[in-house]
């Protein structure tokens, strides 16, 4: 379902080039839970982005589902990621001026599936215990209230591969364990391949499979 072939990412800086993905190789199976751990800096945003359609690779493939995400042109690339892939940002990524509902229905509303996109904004909000704060606006939710709506956005499409970068950090236990919940149901009730990144190794331990990043490469 995920595969990466000799992934790489340099960045280039007034500093130089910073290789920070040297040569990846991959895969996750479809309906996998995977998790990718490794210090900070080792690269796995970076790695993230690339599957995730966000930032082009300086080198190699990503298939998701048998499409190669960097062989499409921008505008079939932004469409196949509007319907197959969810991502939830590590930093904070909600459009302030936008309700909530609205944050969860815009890939919707942008990919042309407006009908009915805010019902079922709606109900996974509902389901996600933020019923009561639809209308809000990100200002006024908490961090873990914003959490849940950045993977309610994520879920909306209903994708083939949900990838969340350390959605439970600077979360307390408890509200860590919910939001682990609601990505382990989408893993299991809907099929639904996860790839997580976490520094929590007791999460990590709970993937089917687990990547090790350190210095851009992947530990066999
Ligand atoms: N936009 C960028 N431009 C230049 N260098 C970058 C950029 N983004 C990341 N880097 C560098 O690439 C390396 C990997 O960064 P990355 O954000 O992928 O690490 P990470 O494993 O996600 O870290 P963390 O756990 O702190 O989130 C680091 O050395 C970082 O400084
Ligand atoms: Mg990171």
């Amino acid at each position: 379902m995920l595969i990466c072939e000799g992934l790489s990412k340099t960045y280039d800086t007034d500093r130089g080039p910073v290789a920070a993905i040297r040569g990846v190789d991959l895969t996750v199976n479809a309906g996998r839970y995977a998790a990718i751990i490794g210090r900070s800096g080792s690269g796995k945003s970076s790695l993230m982005a690339m599957i995730g359609g966000l930032s082009r690779p300086s080198a190699g493939c990503v298939k998701v589902a048998g499409t190669d995400l960097w062989s499409l042109g921008a505008d079939a690339r932004a469409r196949f990621r509007a319907r197959n892939i969810g991502y939830v940002f590590q930093f904070a990524s909600l459009l302030p001026t936008l309700r909530a509902l609205d944050n969860v229905a815009l890939p919707l509303l942008l990919d042309g599936r407006g009908q009915g996109a805010r019902e079922r904004a709606a109900a996974l909000l509902e389901e996600m215990g933020l019923g009561a704060h639809l209308d809000a606006f990100p200002s006024e939710m908490s961090a873990g209230e914003q959490r849940r709506v950045v993977i309610a956005r994520a879920l909306v499409g209903d994708p083939v591969l949900l990838l969340a970068d350390e959605p439970t950090s600077d979360l307390d236990e408890e509200t860590e364990r919910e939001i682990m919940g609601l990505l382990e149901r989408a893993n299991r009730a809907r099929g639904t391949t996860l790839v997580l990144v976490t520094h929590n190794l007791a999460l990590a331990a709970q993937a089917e499979q687990v990547i090790q990043v350190a210095d851009g490469a992947v530990a066999p």
